[in-house]
């Protein structure tokens, strides 16, 4: 592949992957994709594959999860990542046990989970998936590297973050972070689309608390180009209902319309969070991550994985902080943290 024109092509729609070969002489990153022959797995392990989560020029290793019964799909889905020839992909590595699978890994995308039907909550899962990211999170206590970061997006992602990071005591809470980016990512198109305004110029549009229906896109700090999104948008009781309200349930829409739940563009999001959350966001750029609430954060209650705005540097986020909080978004939030709270009863009894 001529990978000068995948990189020109990558920064014409505004990514920022690292533009010299330099990334050649790092070891090959080992990471782990767990339902990796599901809908979402799938997309991903080819974006990863294609080199949308670290760039073009640096080698990954895949290590690749499923289920037993699911192995015949996770070889044919190996077959065709082989048949890629892909420069990035230094070797594949498909097992049905996480003590294999997770082997010294340095980043963990867990996806593997049992997706919600139509008319269905996402908490619902919670019964059966919880018990999924009981045993991943023992297991990458047992043979992750420490310094593993892990995104979860088996729903309801936040607390399957919480559940794992609970299970797993050796590797710091901060390490278990949960997908709101696809939220954002929602959030950002929406208002492009009611705007005519390019989504590349629609910047900080933040995702608080859970990825659920409670969840709480924040225009307030929001800007298109160089005016304010509430200015540009004019319709201050569009965006603070109908608005918030699609975005929230754009998860069940797709749901409605395709009859299964989002893959892509999960898929997408799940690169955008690895990708910045190891090479860094750019000045002046936040992104929504859900993440330990450890630090009682803008009052959020401490022992959950809340979604907040962060900034990265050098492989490590921070809650960008002082942001002005308004009643309106106080109620929000709030609202929000308590439903993670009745998620976190029903997963762990407290
Ligand atoms: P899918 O049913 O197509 O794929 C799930 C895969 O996981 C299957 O191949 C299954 O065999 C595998 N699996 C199940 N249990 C496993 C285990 N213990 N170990 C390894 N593999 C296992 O589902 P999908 O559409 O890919 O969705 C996966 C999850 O992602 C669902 O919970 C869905 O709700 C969630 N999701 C989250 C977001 C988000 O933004 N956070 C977006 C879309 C979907
Ligand atoms: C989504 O937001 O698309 C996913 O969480 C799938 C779902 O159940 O909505």
């Amino acid at each position: 592949m001529d990978t000068s024109i995948f990189v020109s092509r990558l920064q014409q729609i505004g990514r920022h992957f690292p533009e010299t070969p330099k990334n050649l002489e790092q070891p090959a990153i080992r990471v782990a994709v767990t339902g990796a022959a599901g809908q979402i797995g799938s997309f991903l392990c080819n974006f990863i594959a294609q080199g949308r989560m670290f760039g073009p020029y640096q080698k990954v290793i895949l290590h690749l999860l499923e289920l037993p019964a699911a192995e015949k799909v996770l070889k044919g889905l190996v077959m065709e990542l082989n048949d890629g020839a892909y420069d990035v992909v230094q070797e594949i590595i498909p097992a049905t046990d996480p003590l294999v699978a997770f082997k010294d890994i340095d980043v963990a995308v867990l996806v593997g989970a049992r997706p919600r039907g139509p008319g269905m909550e996402r908490s619902e899962l919670l019964q059966a998936n919880a018990k999924i990211f009981q045993a991943q999170g023992a297991a990458l206590d047992q043979v992750a590297k420490k310094s593993v970061k892990v995104c979860v997006v088996g729903n309801p992602a936040n607390t399957n973050a919480l559940i794992a990071s609970h299970y797993a005591p050796s590797i710091p809470k901060e390490n278990f972070t949960a997908l709101t980016r696809l939220d954002q990512s929602r959030a950002e198109s929406i208002i492009a689309e009611r705007t005519k305004a390019p989504v590349e110029s629609i910047k900080n549009i933040f995702i608080w608390g859970n990825h659920s229906a409670s969840q709480y896109p924040d225009t307030f700090h929001a800007t298109i180009g160089d005016k304010t999104l509430r200015e540009v948008v004019n319709d201050d009781a569009y965006l603070q209902k109908d608005y918030i309200s699609k975005v929230a349930k754009r998860g069940a829409e797709i749901i409605s319309v395709l009859g299964k739940s989002s893959a892509a563009s999960a898929a997408a999001a799940a690169c955008d969070h690895v990708h910045d959350w190891w090479y860094g966001t750019k000045p002046g750029q936040y992104v929504s991550m859900a993440v330990s609430s450890d630090k009682n954060t803008y009052g959020v209650p401490e022992g959950i994985v809340y979604s907040f705005p962060v900034e990265i540097q050098n492989g490590q986020y921070r809650v960008v902080d002082g942001i002005a909080i308004n009643d309106f978004s106080r109620a929000k939030m709030d609202k929000t943290g308590k439903e993670l709270i009745d998620e976190r009863k029903m997963a762990l009894g407290f």
